[in-house]
């Protein structure tokens, strides 16, 4: 039987740049629908968590086929379906014993459960940002990435990015 750091599946996903910015006024840096696309399937019908400021960043919330549990000291905003969490253990408690859950941001979510997590699946995006919001580090020690997808928008000058499985040496 899988042994996992937490005692559930744990996974962060997390769109990263090459500067390790992630955000910046509470929105993204970058608009890659691909990207969507691939966040969809991978957390369509799993649990995932998050902080206030990303909740209250997305556009629709809760984010619609998943359980979205949504962690903070104070709870005064109206979660609109989502559960409520008031601690990184809480969260974990009300995660899903068998599935994977998906730890969706922001920078303070991802720094709290980088100890705690089993995997990244993480959209490396080969550009600079300037950002107020940055990923904590890939130590190389401890994460070994086991796949990568590169990508590139179909635009001549378009982005490059790739889509990258890591897990705990
Ligand atoms: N590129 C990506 O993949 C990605 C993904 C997600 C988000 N983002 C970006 O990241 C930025 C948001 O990140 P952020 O760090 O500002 O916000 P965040 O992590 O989404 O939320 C922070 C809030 O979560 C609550 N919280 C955090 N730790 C807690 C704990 N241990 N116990 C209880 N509550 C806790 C607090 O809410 P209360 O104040 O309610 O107590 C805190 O103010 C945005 O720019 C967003 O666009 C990027």
């Amino acid at each position: 039987m899988k042994i996992y750091r937490s005692g559930k599946p744990l996974a962060i996903i997390a769109a990263i740049a090459k500067n390790y910015a992630i955000g910046n006024n509470n929105t993204l840096l970058w608009h890659i629908p691909e990207d969507f696309k691939w966040f969809k399937k991978l957390t369509m019908g799993h649990t995932i968590i998050m902080g206030t400021n990303t909740y209250l960043s997305l556009p629709r919330r809760p984010l619609a086929g998943r359980k979205n549990i949504v962690i903070s000291h104070t709870h005064k905003y109206d979660l609109q379906g989502a559960i409520g969490a008031n601690s990184i253990e809480e969260a974990i408690e009300l995660a899903d014993a068998d599935n994977e859950n998906f730890i969706i941001g922001g920078a303070s979510i991802y720094k709290q459960f980088m100890p705690l997590v089993d995997k990244l699946y993480i959209t490396y995006i080969d550009q600079t940002y300037e950002a107020d919001t940055f990923f904590p580090p890939i130590d190389a020690n401890e994460w070994q990435m086991t796949q990568c997808y590169p990508q590139q928008e179909e635009h001549p000058l378009g982005l490059r990015y790739e889509f990258r499985v890591y897990e705990r040496i």
